[in-house]
């Protein structure tokens, strides 16, 4: 066994499920050695039961999703997501230099307006108030979205049809880290989904092993590439994905997220870039 990072030797170890070792079955139909493409791969690394009983604490376990997981993977979702509430009204207002200046413009006139310093000095954070409202209330509605539909059933959405799948990163016998794979038969496409680990277990390499159980099952299933798009403000998530080997293949600063109103508030105070990437396995 061998860890993917220098700095999971002393922290974390991470090794594979069962399932590798039982060939024939739906997720695992094929076995091809593909690590060349993303590099060297500790997720694929065949488990030896001793060594297994021993070394439970400390490893990191990637396996597919189990009924009993359902709480635990909702609250890593959840947490996800939440977390961008904060990040989008702050650090994204970075990313939106159109929205900058409009800001500066309406604080501009509200000391025209008003000739009020105190009250112009007040717009800035007015603005940033709203921006949070109406931020929250579009991430928030989106999160209903997901736990209505894919997040609701995990099961009858990933598990059930050939093609999809859904893991979980196991630790100490709790999930720290979730991801799933939707298979797209139109363009012969995987599309990487739902990518989050546990705040308090990042930077340890479980979503990059993760991304590459992704990868080894879109192999395996014989899937031409692998596709997501994000909406992540930090650069994590954007590294994360590159280091696995993806491309920006697009790039939106005026993304429509599921279950927005676009009424003309939400616009001036909600906005998201959305950005596509794809790593390509083989030629069509
Ligand atoms: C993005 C996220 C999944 C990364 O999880 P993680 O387990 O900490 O990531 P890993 O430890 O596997 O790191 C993998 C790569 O990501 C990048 N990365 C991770 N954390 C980073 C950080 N804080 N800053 C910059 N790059 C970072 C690095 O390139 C790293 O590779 P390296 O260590 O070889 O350089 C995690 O931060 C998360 O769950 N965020 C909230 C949900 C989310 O945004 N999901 C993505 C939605 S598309």
């Amino acid at each position: 066994m061998h860890c993917s990072s220098p700095k999971m030797v002393c922290e974390t170890k991470i090794v594979a499920d069962e399932h590798d070792a039982i060939p024939g079955t739906k997720k695992d139909s094929m076995m091809v050695s593909s690590s060349h493409m993303w590099g060297p791969s500790s997720a694929s690394t065949a488990l030896n039961p001793v060594e297994d009983r021993d070394m439970k604490k400390d490893v990191v376990f990637i396996r597919e999703f189990e009924r009993g997981d359902h709480v635990e993977v909702r609250r890593i979702f959840n947490e996800g997501i939440t977390e961008r509430i904060p990040n989008t009204v702050f650090r994204g207002l970075r990313q939106q230099p159109k929205t900058q200046f409009l800001y500066a413009l309406l604080t501009l006139m509200c000391f025209v307006v008003t000739k009020s310093f105190a009250l112009t000095c007040c717009a800035p954070f007015i603005l940033m108030g709203a921006r949070y409202y109406y931020s929250r209330k579009v991430i928030l509605g989106y999160l209903d979205c997901a736990l209505h539909t894919d997040m609701a059933d995990i099961e009858a959405y990933y598990m059930k049809p050939t093609g999809s799948c859904f893991w979980v990163a196991m630790l100490e016998g709790r999930v720290v880290g979730i991801v799933a794979a939707q298979g797209r038969e139109e363009d012969n496409t995987v599309e990487l989904r739902r990518m989050s680990v546990d705040a308090r277990y990042r930077g340890k390499g479980i979503a990059k092993s993760l991304g590459r159980r992704v990868l080894e099952f879109a192999v395996r299933n014989n899937y031409a590439a692998v596709v997501l798009g994000t909406t992540a403000v930090k650069m994590a998530a954007h590294k994360l994905y590159e280091s696995l080997g993806f491309r920006r293949t697009a790039r939106s600063d005026d993304y429509r997220l599921p279950g927005m109103s676009r009424t003309p508030l939400e616009r001036l105070f909600f906005q998201i870039r959305h950005s596509r990437y794809r790593l390509q396995l083989r030629e069509e």
